[in-house]
C-alpha cells in the first residue's frame, strides 16, 4: 500500500491537492546528524518549476519536521514530515472529473474507490508523492555515504536518444557525483542537447516522451540480500515500480542478456589487491538475489507522461458516451529528468532497510 520496508519503514500520505503531502520513517538510526542543506539540495532536483523541461507548478517543496529530531539530530523516534501544497489548480481537473485521462490512474481510482476518490492533479497517484520519498530516501542516502556505500543516476535514455553506457566493473565515485551535480545527468555532455530537443518537441507537438534512468550503488558489502523471493532484485524491483511511470526495472544487462551467449555474458572471477571481484559486471553486482560487491546496477524504464495537450480518445463515466479529451493543466513533458532523485531516493531506502535487517551490518 503506501508503506516501504521492514527494519525502515516509509510511509507517504496526501494528495497532489490537498492541504500538505509528507511522510513518516519509522527506525532511523538515532544519533545521526542529516545535512539539512545537501538534503535541500537532494530535493530541489526533484521539485517542479526550475526548468523549462518540467512542469511549470512551482512549489518550494520545504519540509516542515514535526517530529523525530531534536536540534537536528535524529532521536529514535519516528520522524514525520510534511510539505504543504502552495501552487495547484484544480480548475484544471474540474473537467476531467467524468474523463478519466487515458494512461494516468483517473479510471482505475474511480473504479477501485469510487465517486469519493480524489482526482485533482491525479490525488494520491501523483508524482508529487514522490516528494516526501525524496526526502526519506536523501537522509537514507547521507546514512550510507558515511558508511561507504554511493548511490546514483543517470540517463541513460529519453526517447530515442541514447547515452553513453559506462563499463558496469569500473564506475566509480566521481564519476557518480559529477552526474549529480548536472541538470540534465548523462556520462556523454552531446547527448544533453538532443534529449533537450526530444523533450522539446514532443511539448510543442501538445505529446511527451519516456525514458530510462540507470542506477548505480557503489560499496556494498557481498553477501547482502536472500535467495527466492527475498532477494536484491525482487526487493528493488518491487520498491522501484511504487514510483508513478515505472513501466520496468532490469539489473546489469537486463533483457540483452536474453540474445547473449554464455561465454559473453557470465562475469568470470579474479583476485584483485586481496579482494575477490569480477572482470565484467553484466549482472550488475547481485547473483542469486545476493550482491556479489560489484558495483549494483538497476535500469527503470518510464512511459511517457500521460497528460498531454493532444486530443484523445476516452469516455464520460456519468453518461457512458464515448467522448474526447485534451489536458491543459501544467504536466511535464518527459517525467525522466525529475524521476533521477526518486530512483535515487528508493534505491537507498531499499539498500538500507536490507542492510539494517543483516546482522554482519551494524
Ligand atoms: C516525478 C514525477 C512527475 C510526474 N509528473 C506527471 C505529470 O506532470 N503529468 C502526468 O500525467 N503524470 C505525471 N507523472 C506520472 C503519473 O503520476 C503516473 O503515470 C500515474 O500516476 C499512473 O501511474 P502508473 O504510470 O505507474 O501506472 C509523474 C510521475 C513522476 C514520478
Amino acid at each position: 500500500m503506501n508503506t516501504l520496508g521492514n527494519k525502515l519503514k516509509v510511509t507517504v500520505f496526501g494528495q497532489s491537492h490537498g492541504h500538505s503531502i509528507g511522510c513518516v520513517v519509522d527506525g532511523l538510526p538515532a544519533g545521526f546528524r542529516p545535512d539539512m542543506e545537501q538534503l535541500a539540495a537532494f530535493m530541489a532536483r526533484r521539485a517542479p518549476g526550475r526548468s523549462s523541461l518540467a512542469t511549470q507548478r512551482k512549489e518550494t517543496d520545504i519540509p516542515e519536521i514535526l517530529s523525530g529530531m531534536v536540534e537536528g539530530t535524529l532521536c529514535g523516534a519516528p520522524l514525520c514530515a510534511v510539505i504543504k501544497n502552495s501552487d495547484h489548480n484544480s480548475a484544471d481537473y474540474a473537467a476531467l472529473k467524468d474523463i478519466p485521462r487515458p494512461s494516468h490512474a483517473d479510471f482505475t481510482a474511480r473504479m477501485k474507490y469510487g465517486e469519493s476518490c480524489d482526482l485533482r492533479g491525479g490525488g494520491a497517484f501523483s508524482g508529487r508523492l514522490t516528494a516526501p520519498l525524496c526526502l526519506a530516501g536523501g537522509i537514507a542516502l547521507q546514512i550510507l555515504e558515511q558508511r561507504g556505500i554511493r548511490i546514483g543516476a543517470h540517463i541513460a535514455q529519453v526517447g530515442n536518444i541514447l547515452d553513453r553506457t559506462p563499463d558496469f566493473a569500473a564506475i566509480d565515485t566521481a564519476a557518480l557525483h559529477r552526474l549529480s551535480e548536472k541538470a540534465l545527468p548523462v556520462f556523454d555532455n552531446t547527448a544533453i542537447l538532443a534529449m533537450t530537443q526530444r523533450i522539446e518537441n514532443a511539448a510543442q507537438d501538445g505529446d511527451s516522451v519516456g525514458g530510462m534512468i540507470r542506477c548505480f550503488a557503489l560499496g556494498l558489502p557481498a553477501g547482502i540480500g536472500e535467495p527466492m523471493f527475498g532477494g536484491v532484485e525482487n526487493r528493488l524491483a518491487a520498491a522501484l515500480f511504487g514510483i508513478p511511470a515505472v513501466r520496468g526495472v532490469s539489473f546489469g544487462d537486463g533483457f540483452d542478456a536474453a540474445a547473449m551467449r554464455g561465454s559473453e555474458h557470465n562475469d568470470p572471477f579474479l583476485v584483485k589487491d586481496g579482494a575477490i571481484v569480477t572482470q565484467t559486471n553484466h549482472a550488475g553486482g547481485v547473483l542469486g538475489g545476493i550482491t556479489t560487491g560489484m558495483p549494483l546496477v538497476v535500469n527503470v524504464a518510464l512511459k511517457p507522461t500521460p497528460s498531454i495537450t493532444r486530443e484523445q480518445n476516452s469516455v464520460n463515466l456519468s453518461t457512458m458516451e464515448n467522448t474526447t479529451i485534451s489536458i491543459h493543466g501544467r504536466h511535464d513533458p518527459c517525467i525522466v529528468p525529475r524521476a533521477v532523485p526518486v530512483v535515487e531516493a528508493v534505491t537507498a531506502l531499499t539498500l538500507l532497510d536490507m542492510l539494517l535487517e543483516d546482522n554482519t551490518w551494524s
